[in-house]
């Protein structure tokens, strides 16, 4: 995306029809008429600032998810920037002493972060789901010189993937189980949904198991799992069979402190992996196909590489990737928050998501944590649930008990959690004061309830 002054950028949500299909015209709600949206690139230290103008019959709320953003520009679920079209008598329009409204919102982004992929997706309360899934995603890149002088593959050979599931229907729109959007509300709906909304065809930057092609060198491939609900375990595999190593150099919130080498690479929905594949070894006209291992049919595949010609590569993976991860051996409390299916109140009625019992309320505040504190939470969950924590990135300290899995090196600011596992997480909290969140990124469980409020003071 190109500024339209130094720091600056405009992007207008709205309606367009794009082809995702081949020969077929999907309606999308999308950022810029784009899927994916703009890719923003910035600069660590370099602030920039995003106005986003909503023509989509729908209030928004645009997130930095990864961004170390203050709490005014972080895009709190009831934070809406408005429809366009909605004047001050419309009859949607939300009472103005409840709601913060705006009709147009310029987000300010410090980049005072590790370089890392970022992405920007929207967080409606009760609505994020769908509007992320009709296309509200996008990517939002965090570079500087230090990781630029690894050596690292780059140009070409630096391929951000973005990935998405998604369901169609007959007349090629998309296909999302309820019409005006929200399955908080639907207690039919929401029950069939519980486990969060599937597709059948896997996307990678908005094309259907698309082919590329590539030297036979090595790739940086930065991986997001963008999907609503869908887990991926992925592996490269070549047409006689044999994995590639996936070594992986960077987590969520960027490079980790030396290579961890995978087979297999879990990755659950809002997580990113930064990994280097080499394709050195594959000959020239052989494919390479990412696969999903958790897939079933045709979610089994994700995308290939097609090894177009033989070349020299200078690019290398150091030994040695970052020395900045901090240690956070201090902690000065522990917390606990259990992530579970439960009775949502009253008046919505039937299962939903909860934290500790209760379904999000903007209302309410959930935690209070002291600027600059370390803590540990144990986080415990009864099935799959991908946890993310605004503003602070974190480390994994345990799993089950057990020392974290080799994927869980790094920072991070989304943990998944398997079925029935406790995880140990430590964070300091640092960078601004306000109100932020944590939730469940299975963005069904999310607008289901599974979110809560944490203050920071
Ligand atoms: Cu990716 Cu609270 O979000
Ligand atoms: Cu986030
Ligand atoms: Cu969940």
């Amino acid at each position: 995306l190109a500024p339209v002054a130094p720091g600056r950028y405009e992007i207008t949500q709205r309606v367009a029809d794009i082809e995702i299909l081949p020969g077929i015209r999907t309606p999308m709600w999308t950022y810029g008429g784009t899927f994916p949206g703009p890719t923003i690139e910035a600069r660590r230290g370099e602030p920039i600032t995003v106005t986003h103008r909503n023509e989509l019959p729908v209030p928004t709320v645009v997130h930095l998810h990864g961004g170390r953003t203050p709490a005014d520009s972080d895009g709190y679920p009831t934070d809406l920037v408005l429809p366009a079209q909605w004047t001050a008598g419309h009859h949607a329009m939300p009472d103005p002493r409840a709601v913060r409204t705006h009709l147009t919102r310029d987000y300010t982004f410090p980049h005072d972060q590790r370089p890392a992929l970022l992405w920007y997706h929207d967080h409606r309360m009760d609505f994020t789901a769908p509007a992320i899934w009709r296309g509200l995603a996008g990517l939002h890149i965090v570079r500087d010189d230090a990781e630029e002088t690894l050596g690292l593959p780059a140009g070409d050979r630096e391929l951000p993937l973005l990935i998405a599931d998604r369901a169609f229907a007959a007349d090629g729109s998309l296909d999302y189980p309820s019409v005006d959007g929200t399955l908080r509300d639907r207690p039919g709906v929401r029950e069939s949904f519980l486990g969060g909304v599937l597709g059948d065809v896997v996307l990678v930057n908005g094309a259907p198991w698309p082919v590329h092609e590539v030297d036979a060198a090595r790739y940086r491939l930065r991986l997001l799992n963008a999907s609503n609900a869908r887990h991926y375990e992925l592996e490269a595999v070549t047409d006689d069979g044999r994995r590639l190593p996936l070594v992986q150099i960077g987590a969520d919130q960027g490079l980790l402190a030396a290579p961890v080498t995978h087979t297999a690479l879990p990755i659950g929905p809002a997580e990113r992996y930064d990994v280097v594949v080499d394709f050195a070894a594959v000959p020239v006209g052989g494919r390479v196909r990412l696969l999903n291992r958790l897939g079933s049919g045709r979610t089994t595949d994700v995308m290939a590489f097609r090894v177009a010609r033989r070349v020299r590569d200078d690019s290398r993976v150091p030994a040695v990737l970052s020395t900045d991860l901090p240690a956070w051996d201090r902690p000065v409390r522990v917390r606990e928050f259990s992530f579970r299916a439960g009775q949502l109140d009253s008046g919505h009625g039937g299962r939903g998501w909860l934290i500790d019992g209760r379904p999000f309320d903007p209302a309410r505040t959930d935690v209070t944590v002291a600027l600059g504190d370390v803590e540990v939470w144990r986080l415990v969950a009864d099935v799959h649930h991908p946890i993310h924590l605004h503003l602070a990135g974190f480390r994994v300290r345990s799993r089950g008990g057990r020392p974290p899995l080799p994927h869980d090196a790094g920072l991070k600011d989304t943990v998944s959690l398997r079925p029935g596992e406790a995880a140990e997480i430590v964070t300091r909290f640092d960078g601004y004061r306000g109100r932020y969140l944590f939730h469940c990124h299975n963005a069904e469980h999310e607008d289901m309830g599974m979110m809560a409020n944490l203050e920071i003071t």
